[in-house]
């Protein structure tokens, strides 16, 4: 199999509140979109990286890894599924590639979270996700607990997520004929009936998302040696 790495990357990071979208933010005087990059073209086993951006994105051309030979750039989508799908489109022999689907906004994911993702080879595919701590409430709209989860089963789901590129794109598509907005690539495959794998990842691969996630990701970014 060919890896593919597929980024959406077409948010516009309204909780972020900032002038640009989060993934354009400078962080030890890089963008966070090409700490991401970066992260993922120096990982040997990639051979190519599909980056869905905003249709008429100003930031993008102004960045030198636009121009990377091993970067092609799809216009993203209503939602993130939308972006990852026309990434998926931009593949020619689906059913001989692999890929991984990689937020923007998560710079400080490292090359031993991806080895222990490619470890796994069936059907279901993988994430990276992380072992709930806290203890879970599902909540009512007025703010109220109606359930709390056996904490022992509950996992955040992070990125990058790892499928088969054919399964993946049926996945999808068969989510969006049934009108379902999935914030996730598994969360597509659960509902076409795979059990994709839980492999645990790191503390320190945050979704910059808040504020505040500025700051603790320039730590680990200069923790990091990928
Ligand atoms: O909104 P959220 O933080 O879950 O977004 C995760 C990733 O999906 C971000 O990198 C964002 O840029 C991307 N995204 C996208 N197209 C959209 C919405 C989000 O590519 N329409």
């Amino acid at each position: 199999y060919d890896i593919v790495a597929v980024v959406p990357a077409a948010g516009i990071g309204a909780r972020m509140q900032a002038e640009k979208p989060k993934q354009y933010l400078e962080i030890h005087g890089k963008t966070i979109l090409e700490h991401t990059l970066n992260a993922l073209l120096s990982y040997p086993a990639i051979s190519r990286v599909i980056l869905a951006v905003a249709k008429d994105d100003p930031y993008l051309p102004q960045l030198p890894v636009a121009n990377h030979p091993c970067i092609q750039v799809v216009e993203g989508g209503k939602n993130r599924a939308d972006s990852v799908l026309n990434g998926l489109r931009a593949i020619e022999n689906l059913h001989r590639v692999k890929v991984l689907v990689h937020d923007a906004a998560r710079p400080c994911v490292t090359h031993d979270e991806l080895d222990k993702l490619l470890e796994i080879t069936d059907d279901n595919g993988a994430i990276l996700a992380l072992a709930a701590t806290d203890t879970v409430k599902k909540a009512n709209s007025d703010g109220q607990i109606v359930m709390t989860e056996d904490r022992n089963f509950i996992w955040l789901a992070q990125t990058p997520q790892f499928f088969k590129a054919d399964l993946l794109i049926n996945a999808l598509e068969q989510a969006q004929r049934q009108g379902l907005t999935v914030t996730d690539e598994a969360s597509a495959m659960e509902l076409a009936g795979f059990r994709p794998h839980l492999v645990a990842g790191k503390r320190s691969n945050i979704k910059v998302t808040h504020p505040d996630d500025l700051a603790l990701a320039a730590f680990y970014l200069a923790r990091n040696t990928l």
